[in-house]
């Protein structure tokens, strides 16, 4: 059903580097790389357009010029899109400080600011219904984890107001974890130190608590994830194309695999567990791949197999190759015969010659 916000505004931030995701960030950034047959923003874009944004303003820095091209002016996804790029990266508070200055929104309207490296499944328009009737400064999306202790935790009182921003420890007060998705109201962003480094989670949201501005949770369990680790992205390509996450953004059905244009899938392959095959890839006779994004132009031999892991553009995994929780660069050649897994990276255009051998990060 269409959201009843009226012109809601978000901006997206998307000017990080991705280290933790290089190298597959070495050449796209991560908000762009293919996840469901799709750049990963396209989901964000979809859902947040199904509760009713309809502006957004890019917040961009690292590969700046990569995202115009990609998403124009936004009228393929039925919004209107700015893009606005600091010269030297500003941090996410000083990221969401500079791209105000494109927002039409006036000092007492709400302003959703979206991380672009989330999948979420959480009502964005309950989120943003609760800081308007509150009044509130900033509300937080807050999501419960199962192990508080690998994040900084955010606890709330009775009324869900915020208390404190608490860093890692391996006996956390409460399993709540800030979500990257936040309201605030316009003039709380325009109070923000122009023209500097800030972080909203070190400096912005604790400075607030400490002034006594109300900062609210908006806590939930729905579906969520961080795609900042090769795991997770790999992770939530899969979840979207077995359907765990609904996303308008879908370029074909959820089931076992999702294949793009000019994909060449062996009937004497498997190809299963959510995997998405890029356009023009190839999976040959004998081949196994389960859970994984293969991307466009890749060519998966006869017999390898591949589980959990990437295999970038033009990337080939040759004859018998097994191929686990790795992330395999665009263009390199993974010769036939090798094992790689727990965690690998080969770097793009690298060649592994022929060879009975282990690669493994923790070996
Ligand atoms: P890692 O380097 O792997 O930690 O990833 P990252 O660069 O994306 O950093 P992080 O996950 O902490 O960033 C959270 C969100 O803020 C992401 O959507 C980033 O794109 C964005 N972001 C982080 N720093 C900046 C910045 O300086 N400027 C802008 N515009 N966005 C940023």
């Amino acid at each position: 059903m269409e959201s009843s916000l009226p012109d809601l505004e978000a901006i997206l931030l998307v000017g990080g580097q991705g280290t933790r995701l290089r190298p597959l960030t070495l050449g796209t950034p991560k908000p762009l790389l293919p996840t469901a047959g799709v750049p990963f923003l396209a989901h964000q874009l979809a859902r947040a357009r199904s509760f009713g944004v309809r502006r957004i303003v890019f917040a961009t820095s690292y590969k700046a010029s990569m995202f115009e091209p990609a998403f124009g002016d936004g009228a393929a996804f039925g919004l209107s899109l700015e893009y606005i790029t600091e010269e030297t990266p500003l941090g996410t508070g000083g990221a969401i400080r500079n791209a105000a200055e494109a927002l039409t929104s006036g000092p007492d309207d709400p302003v959703l600011i979206l991380n672009g490296d989330i999948l979420s499944g959480h009502d964005i328009e309950h989120q943003v219904r609760m800081h308007c009737a509150q009044q509130a400064a900033v509300t937080l999306h807050l999501t419960e984890v199962d192990d508080p202790t690998r994040f900084g935790c955010v606890p709330t009182d009775e009324n869900g107001r915020v208390t404190a921003f608490l860093e890692k420890t391996p006996n956390p007060v409460t399993n709540r974890i800030n979500a990257g998705c936040y309201v605030f109201t316009r003039s709380v962003i325009d109070s923000i130190p122009k023209d500097q480094v800030v972080s909203v989670e070190r400096e912005t949201f604790p400075g607030l608590i400490a002034s006594g501005q109300l900062v609210l949770g908006y806590a939930d369990r729905t579906y969520w994830l961080d795609v900042g680790t090769p795991a997770a992205f790999v992770q939530g390509s899969r979840d979207l194309v077995l359907g765990r996450l609904q996303s308008p953004a879908l370029p074909g059905p959820t089931g076992e695999y999702l294949a793009l244009d000019g994909a060449r899938i062996s009937p004497e392959a498997k190809v299963q567990g959510g995997t998405a095959v890029g356009a023009r890839a190839v999976v040959e006779a004998g081949a196994t791949v389960a859970g994984s994004v293969l991307s466009d132009d890749c060519v998966i031999e006869s017999g390898a197999s591949v589980t959990d892991s990437v295999v970038g553009k033009g990337a080939r995994v040759c004859a018998g190759t097994v191929v686990r929780d790795a992330v395999i660069g665009d263009r390199a050649v993974v010769g036939a015969g090798n094992e790689l897994q727990n965690g690998v990276r080969i770097w793009p255009g690298i060649e592994l010659p022929e060879r009975a051998m282990r690669y493994s990060s923790d070996v």
